[in-house]
């Protein structure tokens, strides 16, 4: 059971100050029956509720996969939208409490999963999980097989720290490829080609775990997971898919 206000607001078209004013000028519904406080208790997987008549429809968490564009944050700045990701979203999710699940540099674009829920999230960044994080790069001189050798054999970055065993597989010009993370360093792909001499010049997120990014999204456009996607990502949390290594 939770609060009207809190499973209303929830759905991001109204703020909880509107629920409460809402509800107060009986026009919030609970199987029927006008609701008499906002902090009413309902069950949502069961009770109708409506507004106006109009039933809501609520959904447990929010899931969006975003084609991020370089020049924003993926932070939240408290929900508002200025310089972060946040701001390609509308109103109506911005208030859905939706936060990126890990960091891409400002200058990263590629794959971004925004969501509002937290297990999620902590499950996908867990360090203990390793999710492989697959991201296409193009560097300022030519990948080698030595740099294959290196990156599979755990890089020693600039500062003495070790990179656990990452894949590089060679792109098609040879001033690419396609690098795949079991962690989640600070600017681990630029630190490790540095490592290797080699400025990275473009770096593009193509895939985290179970979820590759939408080749018809643009860079800015966003979409919320399909329900095979969602499913996929619950799996993966529940460790169906690839799991702890
Ligand atoms: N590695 C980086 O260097 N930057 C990113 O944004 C992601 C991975």
């Amino acid at each position: 059971m939770e609060r009207l206000d809190k499973l209303i607001a929830a759905t991001g078209r109204f703020s909880r100050r509107e629920v409460k004013a809402l509800v107060r000028s009986g026009r919030v519904t609970v199987d029927g029956r006008p609701a008499a406080r906002p902090e009413e208790k309902a069950d949502p997987e069961t009770a109708c509720i409506a507004v106006d008549g109009e039933q809501i429809l609520w959904r447990r968490a929010t899931y969006i996969m975003m084609n991020k564009p370089a020049g924003l944050l993926s932070a939240t700045r408290d929900g508002r939208g200025d310089g972060t990701v946040l701001g390609l979203l509308p109103p109506e999710l911005r208030r859905q409490g939706l936060f990126p699940v890990g960091r891409l540099d400002r200058d990263t674009v590629g794959l971004l999963l925004l969501t509002n829920d937290g297990g999620l999230a902590h499950d996908l960044l867990s360090p203990k999980r390793h999710v492989d994080k697959t991201y296409f790069v193009r560097v300022a001189g030519t990948i080698v097989p030595a740099d294959q050798a290196a990156f599979a054999g755990g890089l020693v970055l600039g500062d003495g720290l070790r990179c656990l065993p990452a894949a590089l597989a060679p792109g098609e010009t040879a001033d690419t490829a396609f690098v795949t993370l079991h962690e989640g360093k600070f600017h681990q792909i630029k630190r490790m080609f540095a490592a290797r001499g080699k400025p990275v010049l473009y770096l593009r997120r193509i895939s985290m775990g179970p979820l590759s990014i939408d080749e018809t999204l643009a860079e800015g456009e966003y979409r919320y997971l399909s329900e095979e996607e969602t499913a996929l990502l619950q799996d993966f949390r529940h460790g169906s898919s690839q799991s702890s290594k």
